[in-house]
Formats: structure tokens, sequence, C-alpha cells
């Protein structure tokens, strides 16, 4: 009997998919980590204007770290029209400052995620939220290494009981040596793509790597990584 096959859920980024077997698999919690300035949020803006606007799939960007308006203007500079999309209900963005991250933030994302049937969530950033997850979770005592863990735990835990949605957590890596600053989140996903920016001859360029992804055969190269025009393109150094 053939096993039934994982959708796969194109991100479009050109060069991309084909290095992970056509797409992440539909579901799946996908750690996007890199150090600052590395292009992970214009990944996930990217992430969610293809879903909608070639593969009529619905998207919600949380983001805790810049405002909806910024966004859109960064959408724009590569011809993404997030606000067309927004008016026809295929893209929403949702801009929580950290600071107001409460007891119903997690509650209110994955509603939001069933009501308006979302395909595709971007989570800007998860290093963001689980420093400032409420002190409920953290037994009303300041959030410790421990407290933390434990928040992305089970935060994780309930993106992967959604039901079809796939998800990009963005992760603030500390150093080049590290995927997250809380050293858990890395076991936790079940995908990680890793974007790092160096000095190559005095130039700086960035590149990426998939470090992690269940259930397929990744590509397991370094890949450059450029931010042009149209927003990302991979381009596979086999080519
Ligand atoms: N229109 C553009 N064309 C080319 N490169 C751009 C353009 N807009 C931004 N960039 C580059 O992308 C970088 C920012 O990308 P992005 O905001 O996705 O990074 P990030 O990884 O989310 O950073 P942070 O960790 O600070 O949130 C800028 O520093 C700039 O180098
Ligand atoms: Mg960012």
């Amino acid at each position: 009997m053939k096993m039934r096959e994982i959708e796969k859920v194109k991100t479009g980024i050109k060069g991309f998919d084909e290095l992970v077997g056509g797409g992440f698999s539909q579901g799946h919690t996908i750690l996007l980590s890199g150090t600052p300035g590395t292009g992970k949020t214009i990944f996930g803006l990217q992430f969610l204007y293809n879903g909608a606007q070639k593969f009529n799939e619905k998207g919600l960007y949380i983001t805790f770290e810049e405002k909806e308006g910024a966004l859109k203007k960064q959408a724009a500079q590569f011809g993404w029209d997030f606000e067309g999309l927004m008016k026809k209900r295929m893209l929403q963005i949702l801009s929580i400052p950290a600071s107001t991250i409460s007891k119903s933030t997690v509650k209110d994302i994955m509603r939001i995620v069933h009501r308006f049937k979302i395909k595709r969530l971007v989570i800007d950033s998860l290093s963001t939220l689980s420093i400032n997850a409420p002190s409920n979770y953290h037994d009303g005592n300041e959030p410790n290494e421990f407290t933390i863990k434990r928040f992305i735990y089970s935060f994780v835990n309930e993106l992967k009981k959604m039901d079809g949605a796939t998800s990009i957590l963005i992760s603030q890596a500390p150093d080049e040596n590290s995927l997250s600053r809380d050293e858990v989140s890395e076991f936790i996903c079940d995908c990680i793509v890793y974007i790092m920016y160096e000095s190559m001859g005095g130039e700086f360029s960035r590149s990426f790597t998939v470090r992690k992804m269940r259930g397929t055969k990744n590509d397991e190269d370094i890949h450059p990584l450029e931010i042009g025009g149209k927003g990302i393109v991979i381009h596979n150094i086999k080519d």
C-alpha cells in the first residue's frame, strides 16, 4: 500500500524549494534562525506573500518587533502588495508590542488561525515571545532559563496541534555558534533554516543552510542567499 504523501508547502522563494524536497511539510514548525539583519523578516514576508498570491493560502504575520506599517513598506519595496491582499483577507499582520504580551496572547493567536483558516503563520520572533511570556508560564516569577524552555515546549506543541497550518518561528541567534537564545527551540521544531552573514574577502554576504528537516532528506550544503529587487533568491552552489 502506498503511504499517503505529505503535502508540501512551497515557499516560492527562488532556489529554495528544490533544496528541501519541494517545500516545507504541511503542518511543520520551522525555526528560521539567524543573527541580526540576515533577512529573517524578509523571508517570512516572502513566504506569506507567495502563499497568498501564488498558492491561494491565507497567511498571518505576528510581529513583536515592528509596526504593521513598517512591514508593509518593507514588502512594498519588493513589489509585494500586502495592502491589496490584506483587503482581500488573504493576509493579516498583527503587531503586538512585546510589553503588552499577556496571558491571552497565545490563545488569541490560535483563535485567529482557526477562525480565518490560516495556512501559513509567521511568528517574529519566538525569542521575544518567550522572554515576554506572561508570568503564569513562569509560575508568577520572573522568567528564567527553565520557565522560558517550558513556555517554548508548550507553545510549539500548541502549534503542532493546529490542523494544516505551517509555521515559521523566527529565532534571534545571539551569535554564529548558536541557533537560539533558549537552546531548546532547535530541538522542538521540525525543521531549521539558518541564515548567516559573513565577511568573505572584505565583502559581506549572506548564505543559508537547512540544518534539519524531519521526514525528508534535505540538502546540507551552504548556499549564497541574495536579497535583490524581488526579495530573497537562493543560489544553488551546484548549478
Ligand atoms: N529593498 C531591499 N533591497 C535589498 N536589501 C534589502 C532591502 N531591504 C532590506 N534589505 C537588507 O535586508 C536587511 C534586513 O533584513 P531583515 O529585516 O529581514 O533582517 P532580520 O534578520 O529580520 O533582522 P533582525 O534580526 O534585526 O530583525 C537589511 O539590513 C538590508 O541589508
Ligand atoms: Mg526581523
